[in-house]
């Protein structure tokens, strides 16, 4: 028997070798035979677009299913798939609802007597857009360090997320979607030379908060370590979804009915794209939310993550940050007029709070806010720095660092904090709004982790250094667990866990620094407001007798 297993190692072995040799490299998966191609920009291969899912087409909006086996070689060369969206660079509604597809990118050096660590990245995009392919997600400067990059694509907007209270539409289908990715990759990434127990799931903003998801809820061994790029699921709104979704789509499509599953037959029945824009234009929008709880149903998601524990984070290493200037790209640009009719101290708190019918609570919990940020000014276009750091601080900062806590109360060992401070000319988002000045903004650092592939080359030197510093310790926590196992030249510092005692961080720029607690003034307020208020945070349940809530009272 093991005799036999080991000829089969040999023979596979020897296929992979010939295959590559020949430019066209084969690999031979349980579901069937794969065919990549060489990459133009590295020493590694490509296996583009492989179907991991397959959505229901009588029933889209509900779970896929995993892919069947290939009868046949499959020719692994198109990561052009995108599910149904109105993408973000152009502003055009595409995508078809066979998008279910991962990317591989096999470094040289894989084979089966050396798998290598696996780094998967799960893209952002507030659930509502965002794809694979290597029109963003290029992996040439992360594959040098010897490690196996994946991205996939998981159903966004009303495919991806509609929340209804129906068994056969429970909620958060991508984040489902997600799981049959990370299964299949578990079971087939070993025949790519891949180290299926040395996975590391990652991703910024809405990927950051799946991972975080993933963490929460999951239940399979699928990942031993997760990146977390200003995105945790402390910072959205987990709501209950709205049952009322599929009746308000078909109603934009003039199909006027109050019975939900009839609504979904039809919508079943319409070209995706023109679902898409229905939904745009009735206001419909979509996230992550509690499911109902249904016997036969697909359920993930049915307690609120405030009220969990996450006892698994103990034995995950974590990788953990956030950027200096998170908000900026959203307040620098708002036009003046805009600016003085909006109510940002309001729309800060409201995001994270329910004061419910206490408004005199709510009136004196604005005040504090908005003398912390502002003194007495009147928040006008001058303030926009001030702005943004509240809204970066509620929005994002805070909820890091909420994680951050929340994982240490729940032991554990392994995590590393940062900021990210550098603006050069691949800050992603900054550089896609043209925005210059400040530090970096939400997403920004996308540019430095991959080769987008609009971005200009030769890179300059100082971006050239992010690069190799950001992806060199990335790859070492896929690698390690640890991003600075060792001193090296491009790394001269050890890079500190966070422990209880310290709040360890580095700030990554041209220089690297170790420093204590990001913004520790700003969030020392933030830490005593939450307390304060902790009953009144969406999702709260609290966990002894009602009476202990009394504590919080005292401020009225
Ligand atoms: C597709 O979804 C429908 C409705 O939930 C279900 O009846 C059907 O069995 C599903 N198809 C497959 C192949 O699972
Ligand atoms: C946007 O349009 C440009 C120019 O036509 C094209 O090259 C690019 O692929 C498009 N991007 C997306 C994401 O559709
Ligand atoms: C729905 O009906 C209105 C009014 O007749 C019409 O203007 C609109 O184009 C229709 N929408 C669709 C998607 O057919
Ligand atoms: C970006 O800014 C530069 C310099 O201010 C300007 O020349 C260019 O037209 C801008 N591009 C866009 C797309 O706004």
């Amino acid at each position: 028997m093991i005799l036999f297993e080991l000829l089969c190692a040999i023979v596979i072995l020897k296929q992979h070798i010939e295959a590559v040799s020949s430019g066209n490299p084969i690999v031979n998966t349980k579901l069937g035979i794969m065919r990549g191609k060489a990459a133009t920009d590295g020493d590694y291969n490509m296996f583009l677009g492989i179907p991991y899912a397959k959505v229901n087409k009588t029933y889209p909006f509900g779970p896929a299913l995993p892919y069947p086996r290939f009868e046949s070689t499959f020719d692994a060369y198109d990561d052009s798939a995108i599910c149904p969206q109105t993408e973000e660079f152009n502003h055009t509604i595409v995508g078809t609802l066979d998008c279910l597809h991962i990317n591989i990118y096999v470094p040289d050096s894989a084979s089966a007597q050396n798998p290598l660590p696996v780094f998967v990245w799960i893209y952002g995009g507030s659930f509502r857009i965002g794809f694979a392919g290597r029109f963003l997600y290029g992996p040439s400067f992360l594959v040098r360090h010897d490690v196996i990059v994946v991205t996939f694509n998981y159903r966004v907007g009303p495919y991806g997320f509609m929340c209804l209270d129906i068994p056969e539409v429970p909620g958060n289908e991508g984040l489902k979607d997600q799981i049959l990715a990370l299964r299949w990759i578990k079971e087939n990434i070993g025949a790519f030379g891949g180290d299926a127990a040395k996975v590391t799931i990652s991703g910024n903003s809405g990927g950051g908060m799946s991972a975080d998801f993933h963490l929460h809820y999951g239940k399979e061994d699928l990942f031993k370590r997760i990146i977390l790029q200003s995105g945790v699921i402390a910072a959205i709104t987990v709501g209950d979804g709205d049952p009322t979704a599929p009746l308000r789509i078909a109603d934009q499509l003039n199909y006027t009915t109050n019975d939900v599953k009839d609504a979904l037959s039809y919508l079943s029945t319409v070209n995706p794209h023109d679902v898409i824009a229905a939904a745009e234009e009735a206001g419909v929008t979509f996230s992550p939310c509690i499911e109902k709880e249904f016997t036969n149903a697909n359920n993930y998601v049915t307690v609120h993550p405030l009220n969990l524990d996450v006892p698994r984070v103990k034995d995950i290493d974590v990788l953990i940050g956030f950027n200096n200037d998170e908000m900026s790209a959203v307040y620098s640009s708002m036009p003046d007029a805009v600016f003085a009719a909006s109510d940002f101290v309001l729309s800060s708190i409201n995001g994270i709070f329910d004061f419910g019918d206490n408004e005199e609570r709510l009136t004196q919990m604005r005040e504090i806010v908005t003398h912390f940020y502002f003194g007495d000014e009147d928040i006008t276009a001058e303030l926009r720095q001030q702005v943004t750091d509240m809204g970066s601080d509620f929005g994002v900062n805070h909820g890091t660092l909420r994680t951050v806590k929340k994982y240490l109360d729940n032991e554990v060992e392994n995590m590393y904090l940062y900021v990210l401070s550098y603006s050069g000319e691949r800050n992603f988002v900054k550089h896609r709004l043209n925005l210059t000045g400040g530090g970096a903004a939400h997403a920004d650092e996308i540019g430095y982790l991959f080769d987008i592939s609009y971005m200009e080359k030769p890179l300059t030197p100082d971006d050239q250094l992010i690069v190799d510093i950001m992806t060199y310790l990335w790859a070492n926590l896929a690698k390690y667990g640890n991003p600075t196992p060792a001193v090296s030249e491009l790394v001269p510092i050890e890079w500190p866990r966070v422990t209880k005692e310290k709040w360890h961080y580095i700030d990554i720029n041209t220089e690297l620094e170790v420093s204590t607690r990001p913004f520790h003034d700003r969030m020392a307020f933030l830490d005593l407001f939450f307390k304060k208020n902790e009953q009144f945070q969406r999702g709260y349940e609290p966990e002894q007798e009602p009476s202990s809530a009394q504590n919080f009272t005292d401020l009225d």
